[in-house]
Parts: structure tokens; C-alpha cells; sequence
């Protein structure tokens, strides 16, 4: 049973319901498109099932390569980029603050810049440690994995000689192709799969995000149980009022269409900073394509209330909110009594953070609405595995609902080879 609740109150503001009532039959075009492989880019509709096909086998392959791989390792660097990284941190950094097994290791994330002063950093903190790799590239090919992969390689193979290093690697990649693969092959690291028709972006349920996550600790059963529950509400839930996936994918259509091109995802609890991360990359890639699309930006509250919250509030009025709202937390502290009373905080003593920052959220939500900013609410229990499983499958469905809905291929990405292209040329690559 789906725990996200979606709450509109106040959105009747700026969407109507014969908004609603044009928009549902394109809603349900883009859904028989979905579920019937019909629309394009249905070579890369994997993920949808992936939470009900993984089999037992398959997972307690990942957990047991993980358990290996903690047990041996203070650190464990995740080298990726892009869908073959965010995922993975989404869950990890939202996660930090709850519970873990005993025996798992910190991750520190590679690949996914090629600024020198940041492997300096990594490289200084496992010198002293003991360490391993999860490389992980879908194509085997991305220029920023395969550097950060030579460095680390060549720092294992001289930390703990050839075969040391062989026994703490492990790659995720294409099971025919790319030069990662390739790799794999000769060296004989322990490989898992990337399916053909899962992307990058949509593939933290496959091992790209179940090694990683289960390394650092986290209960991949959970997340696997969350995204399958959230996977039969979308598939037996077929009208619009029935199901928050399709309504959320209504609704930003519905506000884009009224000028509204900034969807600004919001939340309240810090570790959700890179869930936003991984959201950004899931609708920027895949519906930012032929001059369309809204642009997916984040901000952190209370944090960025002190910043681009004067924006959000007051400046031009092309923004709109997605704020997820969590109503538990795993750890609390009341706010102190002090009989002096010098900052005049006393009428908050005794309450709880989580009541001061779920106030602030209430407020903020009120403010956001009265100053022209349409704020679609999405409420959460509390992040654990099981409620991030239900999220991310929540986001992918909504995501190729939504694209599919705005008339683009949500499942390539054509844009982000230009940058490539002409980097190729400057460095001098062979061909370019
Ligand atoms: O969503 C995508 O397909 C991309 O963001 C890729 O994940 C990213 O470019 C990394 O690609 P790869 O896994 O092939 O290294």
C-alpha cells in the first residue's frame, strides 16, 4: 500500500478542474503508452518491472558480494556519473542518520568530477585505510569514471600488489560490451549486470544502486518491498484520482502549460539534499529535449529559505513547488529550557525539532501559495528503506508519464553528447 499522499489543497488556485478533466485523457494516453511499450523509447522500459523480476538468487548475490566487500574495507569508493551514481547517494545520504548493519563500510564517491583537488581528498583519507572499488558504467566508455577507475586501480595495485586488488573490485557494467567489460573480463573482477533496457538514469534498483547501497549497510529487501508496492499501485490504479503518480504528472504539465517553467522540489530534511540530486537528473534528462521541458531545480529548508527563499516568495512568477514533507524522524532533541531566557526561545522549550522544522514547512507552504507560487505537497511517514523504494518508483512512473505527456522521449538523452563531442576534439581524441 503506497504511504505518498499527495496533498493539493490549495492548488485550485492556479489549476481547475476542468484543467484536470482536458488533461486526464492525455494522462491516460500517455499511461496505455507505458504499460502497451507503444510510445518511444520502449527498448528502455526495464525498470518498470524490476522490483517484482529481481529474483532471490539474484539479490543475495549482490548482498553476499557486499558483505565481502565491508568486511574487508573501512571505505568503499563508488566510482559513476550520472544514473550510474545519484541513485545510489540519494539513498545512502537520505538513510545516514537511521540504523545500520554492523559490519558495513563508508562510501566516498568517485567519478563524477575530474577536479584534482577531490581525489586529493579521497586519496589522503584512504591512505591510511583499507579500501576497496565499485566501478560502475552502463556504456563502460564515460570519460570521468574511466580516469577516476585508472586512479584508483593503480592505487590498489600498489597498496595491496595485483592480486590484493583483484580480490577489491567489483564491476557493474553491460554484460556483452564496452571497454569496462572488457576489462572485467581480463582481470576477472566480480561482475553484475546493467540490463540493456534499463537507462542509467532509472537503474538505481538494478545493482548499480543494490551493491552500493547494501555495502554502506542499508536493507535492500526493504527498498526492493517499497518500490514493488508502489509498482502495484501504479499498475492496478489507472485513473487519474486514483493515483498520486499520474496526478502529479497532471499537475506539472497542467503549470508548465500556464507558464509555470521552474519546478523547485523542496524538503525539509537535510538527508533528502542528494534525493533531489538524483530527482533533478531523472526529469532534467529526460524531459528536457526538442525546446521543451520544465527545469527541475532543489532547495533545502530551512537552509535555503535564508537564500533563494526571498526568491521563491517574491521574485517572478514562473516558479513551482513540489515539497515533500516527512513526518517523523529517526532521532529527536527537545528544544532546551533556560531559566534566563536571553534569546526568548522559552515558548519553544520542551518542544521537539521535528515539531519547530514541521511548523516552519507549514508556514512556508502558506506564504509559497498566498505569494503566487503553486505548491504541490507530497507526504512521507518517514525515510526509511521501504519509503525511498516507493519514492523512487514513484518519480520514474510519474517522470515517463509526465514526458510522454509533454509529447518528448523521456528515455534518451541526445543533449549530452555536445559537451563530449567538442571535449573529444580539444583534448585530441582519436576520430574527433
Ligand atoms: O541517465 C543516463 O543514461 C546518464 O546519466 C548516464 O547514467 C551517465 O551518463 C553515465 O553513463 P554510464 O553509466 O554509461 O557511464
Amino acid at each position: 500500500m503506497s504511504a505518498i499522499k499527495l496533498n493539493t489543497q490549495g492548488i485550485e488556485n492556479y489549476v481547475t478542474d476542468t484543467d484536470l478533466e482536458i488533461i486526464s485523457d492525455e494522462i491516460e494516453n500517455a499511461r496505455e503508452m507505458l504499460v502497451t511499450g507503444s510510445g518511444a523509447g520502449n527498448d528502455f522500459l526495464g525498470w518498470l518491472k524490476l522490483p517484482c523480476v529481481i529474483t532471490d538468487e539474484e539479490r543475495s548475490a549482490i548482498v553476499a558480494e557486499a558483505e565481502r566487500m565491508a568486511k574487508m574495507s573501512d571505505t568503499v569508493v563508488v566510482i559513476g556519473i550520472g544514473g550510474s551514481y545519484l541513485g545510489t547517494r540519494a539513498v545512502v545520504e537520505a538513510l545516514l542518520d537511521k540504523d545500520r548493519k554492523n559490519r558495513a563500510a563508508d562510501i566516498v564517491y568517485a567519478g563524477h568530477t575530474m577536479d584534482p583537488d577531490y581525489y586529493a581528498r579521497i586519496m589522503k583519507r584512504i591512505e591510511n585505510e583499507d579500501y576497496s572499488v565499485i566501478v560502475i558504467s552502463k556504456s563502460g566508455t564515460t570519460t570521468e569514471p574511466a580516469i577516476a577507475f585508472r586512479l584508483f586501480r593503480q592505487h590498489l595495485e600498489k597498496k595491496y600488489g595485483k592480486e590484493g586488488a583483484q580480490r577489491r573490485i567489483a564491476v557493474i557494467t553491460d554484460s556483452q560490451k564496452g571497454a569496462l567489460h572488457a576489462i572485467a573480463e581480463t582481470e576477472r573482477y566480480p561482475q553484475f549486470i546493467i540490463p540493456d533496457s534499463v537507462g542509467g538514469r532509472f537503474s538505481v534498483l538494478t545493482p548499480v544502486g543494490l551493491l552500493p547501497i547494501a555495502v554502506a549497510g542499508y536493507d535492500i529487501a526493504n527498498l526492493l518491498a517499497g518500490a514493488k508496492e508502489m509498482q502495484y499501485e501504479c499498475a492496478n490504479n489507472k485513473r487519474l484520482e486514483d493515483n498520486p503518480a499520474l496526478m502529479y504528472a497532471a499537475l506539472r504539465n497542467l503549470l508548465y502549460r500556464k507558464g509555470y517553467k521552474v519546478e523547485v522540489l523542496t524538503s525539509f530534511k537535510y538527508g533528502l539534499r542528494y534525493f533531489s540530486e538524483w530527482w533533478k537528473q531523472l526529469y532534467g534528462e529526460s524531459e528536457g529535449k526538442n525546446g521543451k521541458g520544465i527545469l527541475p531545480c532543489s532547495m533545502n529548508f530551512t537552509t535555503d529559505l535564508h537564500s533563494l527563499g526571498q526568491y521563491m516568495q517574491d521574485g517572478e512568477r514562473m516558479v513551482f513547488e513540489t515539497m515533500i514533507s516527512v513526518e517523523q524522524s529517526n532521532n529527536e532533541f527537545a528544544v532546551p529550557n533556560d531559566s534566563e531566557n536571553v534569546d526568548g526561545l522559552n515558548y519553544i522549550a520542551d518542544k521537539t525539532l521535528t515539531y519547530v522544522n514541521n511548523n516552519a514547512l507549514r508556514g512556508t507552504r502558506e506564504a509559497h501559495l498566498a505569494g503566487g507560487v503553486p505548491v504541490i505537497g507530497m507526504e512521507i511517514p518517514r525515510l526509511d528503506e521501504r519509503m525511498l523504494g516507493q519514492m523512487i518508483y514513484f518519480f520514474e512512473y510519474s517522470c515517463a508519464i509526465s514526458g510522454y505527456t509533454l509529447g518528448v522521449n523521456p528515455f534518451n538523452q541526445p543533449g549530452v553528447e555536445a559537451y563530449k563531442t567538442n571535449m573529444f576534439k580539444l583534448l585530441g581524441k582519436p576520430g574527433f
